[in-house]
């Protein structure tokens, strides 16, 4: 376990930079994800699908320790470590993560990162990323009709109280190619049945900062 303690000497001084002026943990708090276009070539997205379609040794392991909420076809959890063309992505959704989203002065990566595809009635039951602090979905295709991406409050929830997931949706996206979605990893979602034969095509991760939490911590 790490700790980072910060001491401001004078509290009254508001203009002081101080590693707290740089974490902004309102802002973080507000928004339930941030989504942006990464611009990869569509022949970089084919490219990793083909390398999810090849892969689909994680699909229907809904039970055990390690176990998959997804409903589809999965790959393994590591796929940045086995191809270049992942890690390429995920370096990509880290420096934004870092630059964009947090503009704190901790390094954060991806530790796991995996692909999925969904085809007819394929879903994801309701669930989170904790303990990682964030999550993420890429979409490199996600054709018209394709289904959204739903997150869930936690009602009831507060100091000393187990919160109850309400299966009604506060926000919902709709996904697109080359579409990146990032969220808190305590935040509930899910995915409801496709109702299209063309292919939803996903790519997630789970990220924390760096030096915490890798697989053998668990
Ligand atoms: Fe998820």
């Amino acid at each position: 376990m790490v700790g980072v303690v910060v001491v401001l000497e004078n509290q009254r001084v508001s203009s002081a930079i101080t590693l707290a002026s740089f974490a902004k943990p309102r802002k973080v708090e507000k928004k339930i994800c941030y989504e942006t276009e990464l611009g990869l070539s569509l022949e970089k997205r084919t490219r990793l699908l083909n390398i999810i379609r090849e892969d689909n040794s994680w699909s229907n392991k809904q039970s055990g320790l390690y176990f998959t909420n997804l409903y589809a076809h999965h790959t393994q959890w590591l796929m940045h470590k086995d191809h270049s063309e992942f890690k390429e992505l995920v370096d990509l959704v880290d420096n934004y993560l870092a630059t964009s989203v947090l503009q704190i002065p901790f390094r954060y990566e991806t530790k796991e990162c995996w692909g999925g595809i969904y085809g007819k009635d394929d879903y994801a039951k309701i669930h989170s990323h904790q303990p990682y602090l964030w999550a993420w979905c890429y979409y490199p295709f996600a054709p018209e009709g394709s289904a959204p991406l739903r997150f869930h409050e936690v009602k009831g929830s507060g100091a000393g109280k187990v919160g109850a997931v309400s299966s009604e949706f506060e926000h919902e996206v709709y996904p697109h190619d080359d579409l990146l979605v990032m969220f808190g990893g305590h935040r509930r979602h899910s995915v409801p049945k496709s109702t299209t034969d063309k292919e939803r095509v996903v790519i997630a991760g789970n990220a924390h900062i760096s030096d915490l939490l890798n697989k053998s911590n668990f």
